[in-house]
């Protein structure tokens, strides 16, 4: 595997409803995004909490066309389609920012609407944290959302984030600032956690 890029080596030999799917958590699977998903994602991201959460501004789908198509050129990040396993995408996730020199990278999370409150936000966090720290040689993990997103915050407690502390007004939308509350996981806290680790298809497995 090119370290920094998890999708050069995404070789899964599994498909899910003909994705290829990369990591298997324990009720999703992890499959590239391809820029055939821009209008999947698009509506995900006109979503008013998802828009209001990520702090989205809107953008026509053909920019996002075209920055799905950037961002799958771009070695820093990885950005995956989140598929139960009837091949349903229910969100999106990613590893972006990633630093191989201080081995972090900051992990982004959306689950559709309408798939949201089914534990499916938790596991893909799970399954990304396992491919950040399995399959890459990452040190640190970042998380940042608002201090008043409650479901996000209980998904990266239950995946084993810390709360670093709070970038005081560090965001401004919606005509108001916001502050965001900074997470993260470090290798040696996943290596101590008792869970079941995600397994990556087609590749070494410690499940
Ligand atoms: C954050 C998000 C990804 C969670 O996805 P999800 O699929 O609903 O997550 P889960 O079903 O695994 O639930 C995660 C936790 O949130 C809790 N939760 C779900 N909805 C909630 C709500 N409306 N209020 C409070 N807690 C809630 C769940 O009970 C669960 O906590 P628990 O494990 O302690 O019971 C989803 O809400 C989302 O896409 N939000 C918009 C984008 C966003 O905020 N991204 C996160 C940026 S870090």
């Amino acid at each position: 595997m090119t370290t920094g890029d998890a999708n050069a080596d995404c070789g899964g030999d599994e498909t899910e409803a003909d994705r290829v799917v990369c990591v298997r958590g324990r009720s999703v699977g992890l499959a590239v995004v391809e820029v055939d998903d821009a209008e999947l994602l698009h509506r995900w991201r006109s979503d008013p909490v998802a828009a209001h959460e990520l702090g989205i501004w809107p953008r026509s789908l053909g920019a996002l066309r075209e920055r799905v198509e950037r961002d799958a050129e771009d070695d820093s990040r990885d950005d995956f389609l989140v598929l139960l396993p009837d091949g349903t995408p229910v969100g999106y996730a990613a590893l972006s920012d990633q630093d191989m020199v201080n081995g972090s990278a900051e992990v982004e999370l959306m689950t559709a609407v309408e798939h949201r409150g089914r534990g499916y936000g938790t596991d893909a966090l799970d399954a990304l944290v396992d491919l950040a720290f399995g399959e890459l040689p990452l040190h640190r993990l970042v998380a940042e959302t608002h201090t008043s997103n409650a479901p996000a915050l209980a998904a990266l407690a239950r995946s084993g984030f810390a709360r670093e502390g709070v970038s005081r007004a560090a965001c401004f939308h919606r005509g108001r600032r916001h502050d965001l509350a900074v997470h993260s996981l470090l290798r040696p806290e996943w290596e101590r956690l008792e869970r079941r680790r995600a397994r990556e298809v087609g590749g070494g497995s410690d499940a």
